[in-house]
């Protein structure tokens, strides 16, 4: 695990400071759900100190195809990268369109990359945030619920966060941020019980902190 721990001084023991690897499923350049991790970053940054968000950009991953592995295990440059930024990180946020009742396509693909042998997402937290047509994504994160059993994620189980991303009034502005303050505070609150959780799989507690 790569705990950063912040400077300590003789009077302030070190600050564990958790870096959550931020996947979009969504590779629109104005993505409501890039625009999630985006106010996660943000939120992080003003209100959080011990979470740091890490937006993973997926977009440049080929589709899977095993074919493209070596032998020997080696991946393409892009697969590589990702599965490095994968294993590198404490703990998992995902926000995701839902598409067609299910995980978003491009999601899907990222998950299935870094379970390659050897797989990179095992034993840490993840949170999932979705920002959707009518159901505001519930159906898929569930099923990004049901991927992560077989990937070995543990996921924070309450807060849920569904955002009906085009309900009006509009909750996020026409380059993709989040200017709703009700969901800002959804997603503050996710961000809390995923640092508490990601801790507590590391055997810390937020109070400890
Ligand atoms: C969708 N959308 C959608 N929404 C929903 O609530 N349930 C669904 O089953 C679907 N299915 C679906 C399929 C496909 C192929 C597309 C392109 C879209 C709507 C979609 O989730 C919504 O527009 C999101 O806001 C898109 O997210 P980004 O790109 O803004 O992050």
């Amino acid at each position: 695990m790569s705990l950063r721990e912040e400077s300590s001084t003789a009077h302030a023991p070190a600050k564990t400071v958790l870096r959550a690897a931020a996947i979009s499923g969504s590779l629109r350049r104005a993505s409501a759900n890039t625009g999630l991790i985006r106010a996660a970053a943000e939120i992080c940054r003003e209100s959080i100190p011990g979470l740091q968000i890490d937006h993973v950009d997926i977009s440049d991953l080929p589709l899977l195809n095993t074919d493209l592995e070596a032998a020997g295990g080696a991946f393409p440059p892009a697969v590589e990268a990702f599965r490095d930024k994968v294993r590198g990180a404490d703990c998992f946020l995902f926000a995701s369109p839902e598409y067609n009742y299910s995980i978003s396509g491009p999601l899907k693909n990222a998950l299935d990359w870094a379970s390659r042998p050897p797989n990179r997402w095992g034993d840490r937290a993840a949170a999932i945030l979705s920002a959707s047509g009518g159901s505001g994504g519930d159906r898929s994160q569930y099923h990004i619920r049901q991927v992560g059993v077989a990937l070995g994620i543990h996921f924070v189980i309450k807060p849920e966060v569904f955002t009906k991303a085009h309900q009006l009034p509009s909750k996020f502005d026409n380059d993709g941020n989040l200017v709703d303050p009700e969901t800002r505070e959804q997603v503050r609150k996710l961000l809390l019980a995923l640092q508490a959780f990601a801790l507590k799989l590391q055997g810390k507690s937020a109070d400890s902190e």
